[in-house]
């Protein structure tokens, strides 16, 4: 696929066949991970989480089901394999780079998925629901003082990516010349 082509075919997937990824896609997944652009080039301040234990990705299920008040949804869609991505705590909350670094190395790893053809999906949400479950953040095992901002659930699914046509004015702009 060309570049556009694979961002205009890109969608959330919320529907998943249980089955995960090859290492193989991981790999060119994780190739777009590091490819990313991160503030300053401060690529150690990022840190990348894969999940496949099922049992964990049952407890983040159920803490963002629960954050939600709805302990029936299943905020990661049932997705084998879920990658969190975590930035060292900001010293300053108004500090935006981190989160942008994050949302950033999230959608290549996005991007690259559906040039495979695998399902994938944003999650902050659930996120969150780990962010503040002190037990979740134990078992990650991540470096001092990192918090998860965001992630991705990947894995196989039914559909079929294709262009989608994507209406020009979705988002408002202004034109000062
Ligand atoms: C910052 C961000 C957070 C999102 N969080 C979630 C989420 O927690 N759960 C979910 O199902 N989708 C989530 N999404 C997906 C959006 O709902 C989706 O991208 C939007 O509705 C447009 O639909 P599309 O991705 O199919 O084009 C998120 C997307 C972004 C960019």
């Amino acid at each position: 696929m060309k570049t556009l082509e694979t961002i205009c075919s890109r969608k959330s997937i919320r529907s998943y066949t249980g089955e995960g990824i090859t290492q193989d896609e991981l790999k060119q997944i994780l190739t777009a991970a590091n490819a990313s652009p991160v503030g300053m080039g401060r690529y150690d301040e990022m840190h990348l989480t894969i999940v496949t234990n099922p049992e964990l990705l049952r407890k983040i299920d159920q803490a963002g089901a629960a954050m939600f008040g709805k302990p029936d949804i299943h905020p990661l869609y049932g997705a084998p394999v879920l990658i969190l991505v975590s930035t060292k705590t900001p010293a300053n909350k108004k500090e935006n780079v981190a989160y942008s670094n994050a949302a950033i190395i999230a959608h290549n790893m996005a991007l690259e998925a559906t040039e495979l053809g695998i399902g994938v999906c944003h999650i902050w949400g659930a996120v969150a629901a780990v962010a503040a479950s002190p037990d979740i953040i134990k078992e990650l095992n991540l470096p001092e003082d990192f918090i998860p901002c965001c992630g991705i659930v990947l894995g196989q699914t039914d559909y079929k990516y294709e262009p989608r046509d994507i209406p020009a004015d979705r988002i408002e702009k202004n034109i000062i010349e």
